[in-house]
């Protein structure tokens, strides 16, 4: 986990005080019970030079040609062991890495419908293992950083860094609630399927706005339910198995939230139903996926009865 370059770039930003986390604070406090091992597994992997990337059409980092089929072997088996793999695909040195998620299908949804990323300071709240990270990256951003908590993806990001340590991208293991605020040093920010994760939505899109400069473009992507305005789902126990899951807002309800944080010009850019066929088991993710979920009499209902997961996708501008 190299910082070096992020905290060059964050130097003099009211974002430098990340030197202290990444230096002596809470990086060297992470209690979580894999840390150890997967950091050991990110310096186990071999030193392979990719010839090629590509972050544009797809998340490629090494054509075939670039190992042999031992090391190719050797370099399946330790990625094996960062399962479960929930975002992907990823193409590694001829290896198809396939994810729980297609993300690439949310990716085809944005892209195009947002402001131009090129030459953009991004952050990418929840970022999972940084899948968006790359390709934000391939959509011309000239910093990405990654915030998330949930440490086994973070180092799924920093195992396929360890390939490409030149890419201007970094993932912080860190929720959003601990990112300094009031730094205003993002032209975009993206938070996607974290807003009903948190237990304080509003609060989350406060944080948010503070992390974008006036002006500058949240691109939110959410569970929502069917309702008017002020209408909420906030299931009793679990959601589609889920126990933390919080508040599922009607579109109306959300419009009405963003304008009460500050935010401008909400456009909704999609509106989807998931499927099995973007979200399920495969030898990379082996537990159980969307179907589990889903009742089998009724798919479109949970396994409590609650609606089936619909998502939207919007846009909005940080008001001056
Ligand atoms: C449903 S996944 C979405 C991942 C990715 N953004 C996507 O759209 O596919 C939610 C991610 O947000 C992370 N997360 C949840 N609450 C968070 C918080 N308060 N701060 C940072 N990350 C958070 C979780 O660990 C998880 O990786």
């Amino acid at each position: 986990m190299n910082f070096t370059g992020l905290l060059a770039r964050l130097e003099g930003t009211a974002l430098s005080p990340l030197r202290d986390f990444v230096s002596h604070g809470r990086l060297a406090r992470i209690r979580h019970g894999d840390f150890r091992r997967l950091r050991s597994l990110v310096d186990e992997l071999p030193r392979l030079v990719p010839s090629v990337t590509d972050f544009g059409a797809r998340v490629m980092i090494g054509s075939p040609a670039d190992c042999d089929e031992q090391a190719r072997e050797e370099l399946r088996r330790l990625l094996m062991d960062f399962a479960p793999w929930r975002k992907g695909p990823f193409e590694l040195f001829g290896i198809d890495l396939d994810a729980e998620w297609r993300s690439e299908l949310k990716w085809a949804r944005l892209d195009g419908k947002i402001a131009s990323l090129d030459g953009r300071k991004v952050l990418d709240v929840g970022c999972g293992n940084g899948y968006y990270c790359f390709r934000m990256l391939g959509r011309g951003a000239s910093e990405v950083v990654g915030l998330d908590s949930h440490i086994p993806y973070v180092m799924q990001f920093w195992a396929l860094k360890s390939f490409v340590p030149e890419a201007q991208c970094w993932v912080l293991p860190m929720a959003m609630e601990e990112f300094p605020s009031g730094s205003g040093h993002f032209d975009t920010v993206f938070s996607m399927g974290v807003l009903y994760h948190v237990r304080s939505p509003l609060d989350h899109l406060l944080q948010l706005r503070e992390a974008l400069r006036p002006g500058g473009e949240l691109v939110l992507e959410t569970l929502h339910v069917e309702g008017g305005e002020g209408y909420c789902l906030t299931p009793r126990e679990r959601y589609a198995r889920m126990r933390n899951v919080w508040f599922l807002p009607s579109i109306a309800t959300l419009q009405n939230w963003l304008q009460r944080c500050g935010f401008s010009d909400a456009r909704i850019l999609d509106l989807s139903v998931t499927t099995p066929a973007e979200q399920r088991s495969t030898a990379w993710m082996p537990f159980d996926s969307l179907a589990d979920s889903l009742d089998p009499r009724d798919p479109a209902r949970t396994v409590e009865s609650h609606p089936a997961p619909a998502r939207l996708l919007l846009a909005a501008r940080r008001a001056a």
